[in-house]
């Protein structure tokens, strides 16, 4: 890692956001012509060939000898993240917001080094909101202010975030995904209902449960602490890996989505996310896996 100029890629992947951004919002998406991928779903647009293309062409110009991970480019079963340094971009992370234009769609780059997420660049063009952290360095979004012009706040917003008591004062993130049969759909259901039931129907209570559709957003929101809570399966690489740099520089966990494993692997899967707490992180993720019980989330690579 001594030789890799982190700050320098940061920069680059910031332009590239921007470029990205600038794409996305004179595109005219519409759900009714874009395509899909595995099933009616999983959408995917000329936006997001687009954005990629552009994405990949900057960075193998500036850094020939990284590796590059794209979304749209994605070879199953040859595509495999390795210890070398590389780019993981999602040209469009919540395809399916930008058809149907609900503003949570964004461009997420992130660079890992060994597999570990090194840099994460975030940026929503609808909201004109720009996450960024690097290894060491904190993470931070840049956003409108209230009174006019951009401001750049450090993450988490609060100074003194609370500690997170149980799963009953949380506000979680979790998504439907594109995969809506057997197993890891039935868990799905089975997680979603215990925990928005009641204590007395034997469900944890949560404050309540929220859908934004991008996996990165989420991670971005938990990070903030917005969120305390995202818990997905069925996201890959190129939804989480800037999400989990710019999470862990705010002092948030990165833990699995299935109960046991404290180290994911950044192209596992699943994936559970707690935001950055003085106390009670590892509590929650325990709580959170005792909802999850014996059921196991089982994605393929
Ligand atoms: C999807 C979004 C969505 C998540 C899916 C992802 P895409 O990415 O992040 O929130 O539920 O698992 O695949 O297809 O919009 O890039």
């Amino acid at each position: 890692m001594a030789d890799i100029n982190l700050q320098e890629i940061h920069d680059l992947l910031i332009e590239i956001a921007y470029e990205a951004g600038r794409l996305m919002l004179t595109a005219t998406p519409s759900y009714l012509d874009s395509g899909t991928k595995k099933n009616s779903v999983d959408l995917v647009t000329e936006t997001d060939r687009a954005v990629e293309f552009m994405v990949s062409s900057r960075l193998s110009k500036a850094y020939p000898s990284y590796s590059f991970i794209g979304e749209e480019t994605y070879v199953p079963g040859e595509t495999t993240l390795t210890s070398a340094p590389t780019f993981i971009c999602d040209p469009v992370d919540g395809t399916t917001n930008f058809v149907h234009a609900f503003p949570a769609f964004c461009i997420s780059l992130g660079f890992t080094v060994d597999k570990i997420p090194s840099v994460g660049v975030i940026y929503n063009p609808f909201l004109d909101e720009l996450y960024t952290g690097i290894k060491g360095k904190g993470s931070f979004v840049t956003k409108k202010a209230n009174g006019g012009g951009m401001e750049k706040l450090k993450l988490p917003l609060k100074k003194e975030p609370e500690l997170l008591k149980d799963l009953s004062t949380c506000l979680i993130g979790a998504e439907w995904g594109s995969d809506r049969v057997g197993n890891n759909f039935d868990l799905k259901c089975k997680v979603f209902t215990k925990l928005a039931a009641s204590k007395e129907n034997g469900g944890a209570m949560v404050h309540s449960l929220r859908c934004v559709g991008s996996a990165a957003l989420n991670l971005a929101l938990v990070a903030s602490g917005q969120q305390d809570v995202f818990w997905e399966g069925g996201c890959w690489a190129w939804d989480v890996a800037a999400g989990w740099c710019i999470l862990e520089e705010a002092g948030g966990i990165m833990a699995s989505g299935n109960p046991g494993n404290w180290n994911p692997e950044v192209d596992s899967r699943a994936y559970l996310a707690i935001r950055g707490a003085p106390s009670g992180q590892k509590e929650i993720v325990e709580e959170f896996w005792e909802v999850v019980g014996n059921g196991r989330l089982d994605y393929k690579s």
